[in-house]
């Protein structure tokens, strides 16, 4: 590691679990102010390892949080709105995100931008680019520019891949301002201790039960053909973990958690059916 980056790098959470390499490369990218993007399947971990490498900056990095799933209207979130008032007359207010881009060392999370609509793309591709970094408040008189301040730090995650047929197919050029890392599986033992680490007091049988069950599930979606179309997530496997304390049985933390997500269609040989087969085994 450069001599910087060791003395800055903050030690990773207990509570996250990521590759030592992944965490490191984080650090590098809130340090030197890369645009980075967390891809992974849904409920992997994505928004959390953001969230925490933000926490753990926030003395020197103020941190501000856009869902850009959620943004029926892309200009209004991205730039701003214009009102009209008796007294003021028409005035234009700036969006939070363009109050976030004028502070210097901000790390501003574009959460899920895999499903913002494509305007919102538009407007971001000469905010993102290192040679622009700015944006243009075309809703305000003679469309003023505002520049993104000094050592912003911008992270996103996406959901990307042949699950994700409900995100939009991100834009190329979107992508390419960005340097990527994937959220890693987690293997079995690592589901297992994340889930004790979540819940110490909880039977330890029952814990690695759930994380066989999601782990089988991984392995069959990354086989040669496989029979389902996606895997347990962690966030599913920890919901699971707290049925558990709350009383329910594994089963029934199976029937109400799994088995709906997954498609009947099909009779014998739907993907309901395969997993119940596969969870009864273990349960
Ligand atoms: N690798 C991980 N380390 C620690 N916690 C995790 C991990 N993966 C998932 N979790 C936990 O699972 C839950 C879901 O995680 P998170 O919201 O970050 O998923 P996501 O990848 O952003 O999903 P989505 O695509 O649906 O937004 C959280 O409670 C989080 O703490
Ligand atoms: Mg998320």
């Amino acid at each position: 590691m450069g001599n910087e980056i060791t003395a800055a790098y903050k030690a990773k959470p207990a509570e996250l679990f990521i590759s030592d390499v992944k965490w490191k490369f984080l650090n590098y990218c809130v340090l030197q102010g890369k645009n980075v993007l967390i891809t992974g399947p849904a409920g992997s971990g994505k928004t959390v390892t953001i969230k925490q490498i933000a926490e753990a900056y926030k003395a020197e990095h103020p941190f501000f949080y856009i869902n850009c799933g959620s943004t029926q209207d892309p200009r209004s979130t991205f730039i701003g709105n214009t009102h009209y008032d008796k007294s003021a007359g028409t005035f234009f207010s700036q969006s939070y995100f363009v109050k976030a881009i004028q502070i210097p060392n901000a790390i501003i999370l574009l959460d899920e931008i895999s499903r913002a609509h494509p305007e919102a793309w538009n407007i971001l591709m000469s905010v993102l680019d290192i040679n622009q970094r700015y944006l243009r408040l075309d809703e305000e008189v003679d469309s003023p520019t505002v520049e993104v301040a000094e050592g912003i730090t911008f992270m996103a995650t996406a959901n990307i891949g042949n699950e994700y047929t409900s995100s939009r197919t991100m834009d190329k050029g979107l992508l390419d301002r960005f340097l990527q890392i994937e959220m890693e599986v987690l293997n079995l033992d690592e589901e297992y201790a994340l889930l004790q680490t979540y819940f110490p007091n909880a039977e330890k049988r029952s814990l690695h039960v759930i994380a066989q069950i999601a782990e089988r599930t991984r392995k069959e979606v990354q086989s040669h053909s496989p029979k389902i179309s996606f895997s347990i997530s962690t966030r599913t496997t920890l919901e699971m973990a707290r049925l558990l304390e709350n009383g329910f049985t594994l089963a029934e933390a199976a029937e109400i958690l799994i088995y709906p997500a997954y498609d009947p269609v099909g009779g014998n040989d739907s993907e309901r059916t395969f997993v119940k087969q596969l969870a009864q085994k273990y349960l």
